[in-house]
């Protein structure tokens, strides 16, 4: 019978060392100290079975355990309170969470578009898998023309290739729309180029077409010298020079004076102490004509500008590799 309750408290102090929390503390104490079915009342409801020797012995060893195991649920009961107070030390510094931001060329992206939007155009999409009809030959640039060397770039197969400019959406939009329009666009252009400090054969667009009875160069003038005055924080002239693309007629090349040396000449304007910038023009009305559009006295104005060219006049940027290469002591500037 005492061996039994050495068992016993073996047992009891087991449970108790698998003890968690609250709950399973008072698990234990219906195990050991319940009135129903606790082992130690068990074994006092036990004793009047017993000669009177054995009773007086068992009983007091009863009592004892009981009080024994009472003491010990009592400790572990303040273990368990106290517990919370060990683990945190609130007086460290937290761990640096660094916080990701915009690429420059997706912040000047949506500086454009959201510019151009204030002012009625309508911002849309389009593929960087092109067809030849969508790239050139809808844009008045037959498969003979000149003006395709320079651009007929990656093809995936015969007819299909990577669009070598945003122009394209300009036809898929008029194909599917109805004039007065004004849409904007921008997105991943690709050519031919060897890479260098201002080449990449991947590189940004942003393309804007206005169609609509009555417009004219002057409109293409305002709306372009307004948006380049809205997104470069420095004052400069803008230049307009006569230039060539199958697309519009007639065609201009639009310049800013540079902002590094104020137009006197310098290493960053090549001496010519201008900036190029875009590429712009009346649309041609054989492109009017190619996606169906009849109205006899329509015209529109389009606009193709590099998004990186931008960025690099706006920050000061040398060369076009860093906004490639991630790496986040350049990108963090932003
Ligand atoms: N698509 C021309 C280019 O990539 C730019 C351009 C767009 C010119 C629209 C005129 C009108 O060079």
């Amino acid at each position: 019978m005492l061996n039994k309750t050495e068992e016993l408290r073996a047992d009891f102090e087991k449970a108790l060392g698998e003890v968690k929390d609250q709950a399973s503390l008072e698990g234990v104490r219906v195990r050991f100290l319940g009135r129903k079915g606790g082992f130690l009342t068990e074994i006092l409801r036990g004793l009047k079975d017993l000669n009177p020797e054995e009773r007086r012995l068992m009983g007091a060893a009863a009592n004892q355990l009981k009080k024994e195991f009472e003491a010990r649920m009592a400790e572990a009961e303040q273990g368990l309170q106290e517990k919370p107070k060990t683990t945190i030390d609130l007086t460290l510094p937290g761990p640096e969470i660094k916080i990701g931001r915009l690429h420059p060329l997706t912040q000047i992206i949506r500086e454009s578009v959201g510019f151009f939007e204030k002012i009625g155009f309508q911002a849309w999409e389009g593929p960087e898998i092109e067809t030849e009809w969508y790239n050139f030959d809808a844009l008045n640039t037959p498969a003979d023309h000149p003006a395709r060397d320079m651009q007929d770039t990656f093809y995936l197969a015969p007819g299909v290739l990577l669009r070598s400019h945003t122009s394209p959406v300009q036809v898929r939009v008029m194909e599917k729309e109805k004039p007065p329009l004004r849409i904007i666009t921008a997105g991943r252009c690709y050519r031919r180029d060897a890479q260098d400090a201002s080449h990449s054969p991947v590189f940004h667009q942003l393309e804007g077409l206005m169609v609509e009875k009555g417009t004219n160069f002057t409109h293409l003038k305002g709306v372009l010298t307004m948006f380049l005055e809205h997104i470069f924080p420095f004052s400069f002239k803008t230049r307009f020079t006569p230039s060539f693309f199958p697309f519009t007629e007639p065609s201009a090349e639009v310049s800013i004076s540079c902002p590094v040396c104020q137009a006197k000449g310098c290493s960053s304007c090549g001496r010519s102490g201008f900036l190029e910038i875009l590429g712009c023009g009346m649309v041609h009305p054989n492109v009017l004509r190619n996606v169906g559009y009849k109205q006899k006295d329509l015209t529109g104005f389009a606009f193709g500008v590099g998004i990186e060219r931008i960025a690099m006049v706006k920050y000061g940027i040398p060369d076009i590799r860093l906004f490639y290469e991630n790496d986040v002591r350049f990108l963090r500037q932003f």
